[in-house]
């Protein structure tokens, strides 16, 4: 077997890691963690070391690591067929099963679900169905897609534009000109101190009519959004805000893409976070939690409207021309078709509505109150540590004080995994949806020690 010293070397030489500072990873700057192996809502790494991973990998492994179920549903898919494509009518067992499953699970306007492979190419695929819609409608040039600032829907190159963060922009020629983007529902940046949250969620429907009217309706073919906003903060929604979102849409005739690649199948403890904030779809994005990343596979679910204008798209003008070789991957929907099995059964729903809200209270309690924390926030199984340099100002921390990265990087040593999100003082957690409350209370000792500690040494 290979030491750690040489495969962290090889690591340093030759892998091309994404999100990653790429010089100080290839000096030995920055660390690297080679993970073997989890159970439960633990992973464990090569040097033996077992981590309780409360960010759930990249907020996926929803069932938590180390499931049988889904590993023997793999294994005897990759014996009876490991691959067959969906091209021209073609499917397999596992892929229509699973089509049936999310179809009995999602909202009951919708009519088919489409599957790729990640999160960005379902966004992807998204934006070329709307785009195929409107011209099928005649209307060639409703083109243009709004998306809210710290948004996240992926980083290719249609999907990093509708992602409204700075990171995934810069340097890479984003956004293209076909995407917009509108204020971000985030209350605790809102521009005067004394908005109520109701006030807020009027403002940003305001601005969001500003900018339809000025871009012009006639040119705007559809809003995505998260339920509430996921790697650009953990951010649920003011009171009011999609009630005062949606009509506007439906008024300019603008199609609503729900990204639930984060909410889909259950972290909100209802089965998307469509049912749990009262959207109602055109598109919905499903990735991460339709096979907890057993293996790669995401999905985009058409609701009845826009899927009779495909059908009449291909009646005029023959077969739909996009699709992936791995579309409806058969291991990927046999992953799928056990994992949502096993989210009934384990009854994880359930526990989101026991247990989420334990997770952000027992943050509160612990520090709520520390003179650096701006707020403590969240939904489902989802929570969010805002640090602030005053709270008074909400002011940021000195970036070159690498505050945030420093916390999470000392939680790691006191056994926590927890994210440094992208853009803010922010530390996210999204653990497993199996977590239970033990292991919560584990997690927030974690932060709050290494929150004390870093800040007192600042
Ligand atoms: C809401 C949302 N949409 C889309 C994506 C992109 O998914 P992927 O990374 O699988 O391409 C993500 C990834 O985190 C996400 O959080």
């Amino acid at each position: 077997m290979l030491t750690n010293d040489q495969l962290s070397q090889w690591d340093r030489d030759h892998f091309f890691h994404p999100s990653t500072h790429l010089a100080q990873f290839a000096r030995g700057e920055a660390p690297n963690r080679i993970i073997t192996g989890g159970k439960g809502v633990f992973i464990e790494d090569r040097d033996g070391r077992k981590l309780l991973d409360a960010f759930a990998g990249l907020y996926c492994v929803n069932v938590g690591y180390g499931r049988t179920e889904i590993a023997d549903a793999i294994a005897k898919q990759a014996h009876d067929l490991a691959y067959y494509h969906a091209y021209v009518g073609h499917g397999t067992e596992a892929s229509i099963t699973l089509a049936r499953m999310v179809m009995e699970r999602a909202p009951a306007h919708m009519s088919k679900v489409y599957f790729g492979l990640s999160g960005s190419d379902a966004n992807e695929t998204n934006v070329k169905l709307v785009w195929y819609y409107n011209n099928i409608l005649g209307r060639p040039e409703k083109k243009k897609i709004i998306s809210r600032w710290r948004g996240y829907h992926g980083s290719g190159l249609v999907t990093g534009s509708l992602t409204g963060l700075e990171l995934f922009h810069k340097k890479f020629d984003l956004p293209l000109a076909q995407v917009i983007h509108t204020e971000a529902p985030y209350y605790y940046r809102r521009p005067e101190a004394g908005m109520s949250e109701d006030e807020f969620s009027t403002h940003c429907a305001e601005k969001l009519e500003a900018l339809i009217l000025s871009e012009g309706p006639g040119t705007i073919a559809a809003f995505i959004g998260e339920p509430l906003l996921g790697t650009g903060g953990i951010v649920p929604p003011p009171k009011g805000y999609w009630e005062k979102i949606q009509p506007i849409l439906k008024k300019y005739d603008i199609l609503l893409i729900v990204d639930e690649v984060v909410t889909g199948f259950g972290r909100m403890g209802t089965m998307f976070g469509s049912e749990y904030y009262g959207l109602t779809p055109d598109i919905m994005t499903i990735a991460k939690g339709l096979t907890s990343a057993y293996a790669p596979l995401s999905g985009s679910i058409v609701g009845d409207a826009v899927w009779k204008v495909l059908e009449e798209g291909t009646d005029e003008y023959g077969p739909f021309g996009h699709g992936w070789t791995y579309s409806a991957h058969p291991i990927g929907a046999a992953a799928g078709v056990a994992n949502l099995k096993l989210i009934d059964d384990l009854g994880l729903l359930q526990n989101v509505r026991d247990t989420g809200p334990y997770l952000v209270q027992a943050m509160k309690t612990a520090f709520g109150d520390h003179e650096h924390v701006g707020e403590i926030r969240g939904e489902g199984m989802l929570c969010a540590v805002e640090l602030t340099a005053d709270r008074a100002t909400r002011a940021a921390f000195d970036p070159a004080k690498k505050v945030i990265p420093t916390i999470v990087a000392k939680m790691a040593e006191r056994g926590v995994i927890a994210r440094a999100m992208p853009q803010g003082d922010i530390i996210g957690f999204a653990p497993p949806l199996c977590i239970t409350k033990e292991e919560i209370d584990q997690v927030v000792a974690a932060a709050k020690d290494a929150t004390d500690d870093v800040l007192a040494a600042i």
